[in-house]
């Protein structure tokens, strides 16, 4: 599990039972993100691979790579990690790594989802949870979930909301992940 932020829908993932036995590490850029601590509650492990330890991209994406792997995890779950990763990590977990984006991919990727939403003054806006290529916010849509955007919205409101709808879809989306029941073959996602 890769984490940057807050550690909300990390938090969602930990109390849904059908996932958190399955969470060998969590990983952060940030030693100081909040979603180590919620990770270290739970007893799980923690690790820190600060970003700014590494001269390049592809240095930080081994190191975390090598990591990932080292803790015995077989895939890999984006919950609010703001770092690209290289085309090489993306190679090694080819298939096995979900993101979670605040919008209706293709709608809005990138790291101000929520704010080109309200922007553009859309009606609708969402969820989406997808798996990762090397592009960003690009890669097999997985499961989606809409989220209307009310005239009176701030971006912290409509975020809240785009949340409550991510804490419901990410666990379930995870939970079949992890028990092999959501799959990628070539660019098509299956569900077994
Ligand atoms: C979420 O809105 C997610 O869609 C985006 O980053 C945010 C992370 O929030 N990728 P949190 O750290 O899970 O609270």
């Amino acid at each position: 599990m890769l984490a940057s932020g807050s550690g909300t829908n990390l938090q969602a993932l930990i109390e849904a039972p059908e996932v958190s036995s399955h969470i060998r590490v969590v990983v952060s850029d940030r030693p100081e993100a909040a979603a180590l601590g919620k990770a270290r509650d739970a007893g799980i492990e923690t690790a820190v691979v600060p970003w700014s330890d590494h001269p390049d991209r592809a240095s930080f994406s081994v190191a975390l790579a090598d990591l990932v792997e080292e803790a015995g995890a077989k895939g890999v779950v984006l919950a609010g990690f703001m770092r690209v990763l290289s085309a090489d990590f993306v190679e090694r977990f080819s298939g096995r790594i979900l993101n979670i984006h605040p919008s209706l991919l293709p709608a809005f990727p990138g790291a101000r989802a929520v704010e080109g939403a309200l922007g553009h003054g859309v009606k609708v806006t969402g969820v989406t949870v997808h798996f990762v290529e090397e592009a960003v916010d690009t890669g097999p849509i997985v499961a989606q979930r809409a989220v209307e955007v009310l005239p009176d919205d701030t971006v912290d409101t409509l975020h809240r909301r785009i949340q409550v709808e991510e804490h419901r879809l990410y666990p379930r989306v995870v939970a079949a992940f992890v028990n092999g029941a959501l799959t990628l073959e070539g660019r098509r996602v299956v569900w077994s």
